[in-house]
């Protein structure tokens, strides 16, 4: 099988190092990054950390408006569509070069799979839930995390092609993890201990964009507590400068640049705490048992709530300051991601559709 899988932004390169792994050995990969990030930072520091190999084509992208960047996306993807036919081309999550992915395979030639199908938060003023939907409803072969998203999938007439493989993202959690304790020094770079700060990050474009939640958010991080380590998004340290709340945010916490994987996940383990909004992320903290204060009024990971691992609060301080003192009482048996080896039935579901 040749099959060429499109990342772009910082999550999709966790997500696609394990399916890399899986498929490579009997199957030729061309992996094609979009650009859409493009700071060492997002984006080199996970190629040079994780078993994830160079991609063969970086197509430069870049920022821009949804518009510009999923036109672009879409052109460029078509021509190494074309040039190398592909039984499969592999989209991940819900980025603009997810759908950018999925507009230029479908109208190709070749099978579309999306990774991590059938999530919806409910909230379509989320660019992510267009392009969840938009992408869902054009493959051929989507591969789902969880029963929730199944049923969500047969509720909008989606039952042919749906394989529950469970999350990817748990795959890849898992082979990180005791390399990030045993090689992650972040702890004592920044000067903290297990279980003495609270981890945070914020890049969701209803917070970033939206001056009165972004203040929210910050004054709510700023009176955490504990101290808060927050590895800021560019976007977001554009955002605070711009509305002119990033001095006061950086004297009251540690407002860092973006770690690579081995050190998120080694301050993810050790937080008493982590304040996101990121849909990755509170995965991951369920993975870790490090209790989620999720920074948004609705979130696709609805079963991280369930279990009790993750609260959502949207930019409400009085409910963020609350969520960070509160005690969690979590369902410990709760594992409705599947049990890590999504990476493996992501393949076999390939395999057995092409
Ligand atoms: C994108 C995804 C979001 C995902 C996030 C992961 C879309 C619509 N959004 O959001 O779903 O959760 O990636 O982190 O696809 N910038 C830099 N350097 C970079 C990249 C971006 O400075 O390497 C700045 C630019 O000012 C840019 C802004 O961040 O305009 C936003 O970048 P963009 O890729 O449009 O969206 P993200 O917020 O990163
Ligand atoms: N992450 C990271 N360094 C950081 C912040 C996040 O490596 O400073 C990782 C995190 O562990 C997760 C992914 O980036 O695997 C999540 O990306 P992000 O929150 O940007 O996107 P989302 O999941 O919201 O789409």
């Amino acid at each position: 099988m040749n099959v060429l899988s499109i990342v772009g932004a910082r999550p999709q390169f966790v997500k696609a190092f394990p399916v890399s792994n899986a498929l490579r050995p009997d199957h030729e990969e061309i992996l094609v990054h979009t650009g859409q990030h493009y700071d060492a930072e997002l984006s080199d520091v996970f190629f040079s950390e994780l078993p994830i190999p160079e991609p063969d084509y970086n197509l430069g992208i870049g920022s821009g408006t949804h518009a510009e960047q999923t036109g672009t996306a879409t052109m460029a993807i078509d021509e190494t569509i074309r040039d190398h036919d592909p039984d499969a081309v592999v989209v991940y999550g819900d980025t603009n070069s997810t759908l950018a992915g999925a507009l230029a395979a479908a109208k190709r030639d070749t099978t579309l799979v999306h990774i991590e199908s059938g999530l919806r938060s409910g909230d379509r003023s989320m660019p992510e839930e267009i392009n969840r939907i938009l992408t869902d409803h054009a493959a051929d072969l989507r591969c789902t995390p969880s029963r929730r998203a199944d049923e969500t999938l047969a509720a909008e007439g989606i039952t042919d092609g749906v394989a529950r493989t469970g999350d990817v993202m748990y795959d890849a959690l898992l082979t990180v993890r005791e390399r990030a304790l045993a090689e992650s020094t972040v702890l004592d770079r920044l000067g903290y201990a297990d279980g003495e700060y609270v981890l945070a990050t914020v890049h969701r474009a209803a917070n970033t964009d939206d001056p009165t939640r972004l203040e929210a958010v910050a004054t709510a991080l700023g009176a955490a507590p504990l101290p808060v380590v927050f590895p800021a998004h560019p976007r977001t340290v554009d955002a605070l400068k711009r509305e002119g709340l990033y001095a006061d945010l950086a004297a009251a916490v540690d407002l860092v640049d973006p770690v690579g994987y081995l050190d998120f996940v080694r301050l993810l383990d050790g937080a008493e705490r982590v304040a996101t909004d990121s849909g990755g992320v509170q995965k991951e903290a369920f993975y870790l048992e490090t209790p989620c204060v999720t920074l948004r009024d609705r979130t696709e990971w609805v079963e991280t709530v369930d279990a009790g691992w993750n609260v959502l609060v949207g930019a409400d301080p009085a409910a963020i300051g609350a969520a960070l003192e509160r005690e969690f009482d979590p369902d410990p048996k709760a594992e409705p991601y599947g049990d890590g080896n999504a990476a493996a039935a992501i393949r076999s579901a390939i395999e057995e559709y092409c």
